[in-house]
């Protein structure tokens, strides 16, 4: 028998809903093929996709990051906009592919409006200039009567499009993007472009380029960077064929935040820094099968959601130093939906997401979670984590939980995913001072842990929603094996 207990009063903080942002990249078929596909009996009179936007309206996504990841380090936002048919074709280095340019800016921030999302560029401080970056800040957020706010009117859009989030650049520490930069260069660039994009446009808000490394660079980028940021990115991608390390690496993300945030605070502190700086989780997932040599198309299984809502659990715990993460990406690509000319599938990571942001409450509460442990130490490392291992962030429990309520203390929300392969956990659930008055659960899972979703077989894995008829201040609930459960609980004084 397990056990979870809440104190309402135990206030770990305040969940930002940015945390369940996305990101979209011209890689592979994500935009051409995926959101953006012309003349498809599936688009509207833009190019995009119906089915596509209603499945991403679905997940609630705050934030949209583009045009890349890797892509961005090469990419010249002149090329994708004004007439269609007179945008220059290039070569595309990232990913060795060919760029219309028919989805630019204008599309971009359109679509944005069209799914409910805000807008994040990333800008190309690889082969860029900063006056290119600063060109693009004037171009979508200019109201004067000067050059690039004027080539938006020209372009048909009267009003700013008022993006508020800028990168400065992609991974730009890797050897794999274009125009990679040691921690020390990129901070003697990242400063000037800084310095004229927020003259361009003082409301924006900055990210850094940080990497979680075993290096020095968080250290240099942090302190050059500090005072000109307000966001400060990292990016990991998890995965493994074995079960266990599967379900359980994501809590590297535990180590990445607790280590990034020790880093800012002293920073801060160091140079009397006034403003917060939020970490921005601006690409992370599971990603393991389809990496090279291959179309990046992940296919997941029931596991791989269980690792997604494990994330997204940790996100939550860590909401004082976690302000946005983006899943990377929202389509086709390392994607919970998948398309084809013909239609699209939802894939099993689409369940979590859709369900934690529909029902995460905004007070975030430190649970107390008594259940079974499982040890990675002595098993073999699957994990990829180069040397981080993934047994020391152990042992693990079986159950991770969660836990959010309102403002009022009258709606309480569980999230727990039942990592155990094989067993169902019956769990007794107190709720001190208060008590429980019935509630629904959702429950994502499938016959095993590798089954997955297709076109062949869209519902192998779906959510199942139940009514819970609970009262008291303690009841019970079985968590099935390989589950994620979000349980939203009504709550009255006992
Ligand atoms: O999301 C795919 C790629 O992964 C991104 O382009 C890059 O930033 C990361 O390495």
């Amino acid at each position: 028998m397990a056990r979870i207990k809440i104190d309402l009063d135990r206030t770990i903080g305040t969940v930002d809903a940015r945390i369940f942002s996305g990101f979209i990249e011209h890689m592979g078929r994500c935009i051409y093929g995926g959101i953006f596909e012309e003349g498809s009996p599936l688009g509207d009179e833009r190019g995009f996709r119906r089915d596509v936007m209603q499945a991403i309206r679905g997940l609630r996504l705050p934030i949209l990051r583009w045009p890349g990841g890797n892509f961005s380090s090469g990419y010249h936002w002149v090329d994708g906009v004004g007439p269609r048919d007179r945008r220059p074709r290039r070569m595309e280095l990232a990913w060795r592919a060919e760029e219309s340019n028919r989805f630019g800016t204008d599309e971009f921030v359109e679509y944005c409006r069209a799914v409910g999302t805000e807008p994040y560029i990333c800008v190309n401080i690889g082969s860029g200039t900063m006056d290119e970056a600063q060109a693009w800040v004037e171009y979508c957020n200019g109201t004067g009567n000067t050059y690039w706010a004027n080539l938006r009117r020209q372009n048909g859009h009267a009003d700013a499009f008022g993006v508020k989030y800028w990168g400065l650049g992609n991974e730009i520490y890797g050897s794999w993007q274009i125009g990679s930069l040691s921690a020390e260069d990129y901070v003697k660039k990242a400063v000037q472009f800084a310095h004229v994009m927020k003259r361009t446009d003082p409301s924006i808000e900055l990210v850094g380029c940080g990497k979680f490394g075993l290096d020095d660079w968080d250290r240099i980028v942090l302190e050059g960077l500090a005072a000109h940021i307000q966001w400060y990115s990292i990016h990991i991608y998890t995965g493994s064929e074995q079960y266990y390390t599967n379900v359980f690496v994501p809590h590297q993300a535990e180590r990445a935040l607790r280590s990034c945030r020790a880093l800012i605070d002293r920073v801060r502190y160091a140079q009397g820094i006034r403003h917060p700086i939020h970490v921005a989780y601006d690409e992370w997932n599971v990603w393991y099968r389809a990496r090279a040599n291959t179309n990046w198309e992940e296919q997941y299984d029931l596991s791989d959601s269980l690792a997604a809502a494990t994330y997204l659990n940790v996100f939550v715990r860590h909401c004082q130093t976690i302000r946005m993460a983006n899943i990377s990406e929202v389509v086709n690509i390392i994607a919970p939906i998948m398309t084809s000319p013909q239609g699209l599938y939802l894939q099993t990571t689409y369940h979590p997401l859709q369900l934690y942001a529909q029902h995460t409450r905004p007070v975030a509460l430190d649970a107390y979670v008594e259940c079974e442990t499982y040890d990675l130490t002595g098993e073999e490392d699957t994990s990829r984590l180069r040397g981080r291992a993934v047994a020391d962030l152990g042992p693990f429990k079986l159950l991770d939980v969660a836990a959010t309520r309102d403002a009022d203390g009258r709606q309480l929300t569980l999230a727990v995913v039942n990592r155990d392969r094989d067993r169902d956990w019956p769990t007794t659930i107190h709720v001190v001072d208060r008590g429980v008055d019935g509630g629904v659960a959702y429950e994502v899972n499938g016959r095993d842990p590798k089954v997955r979703n297709s076109f062949e077989e869209p519902d192998a894995v779906v959510v199942r929603e139940r009514p819970l008829a609970v009262a008291g201040q303690r009841f019970e609930y079985t968590f099935p094996a390989h589950s994620t459960t979000v349980l939203c609980l009504e709550l009255s004084r006992p």
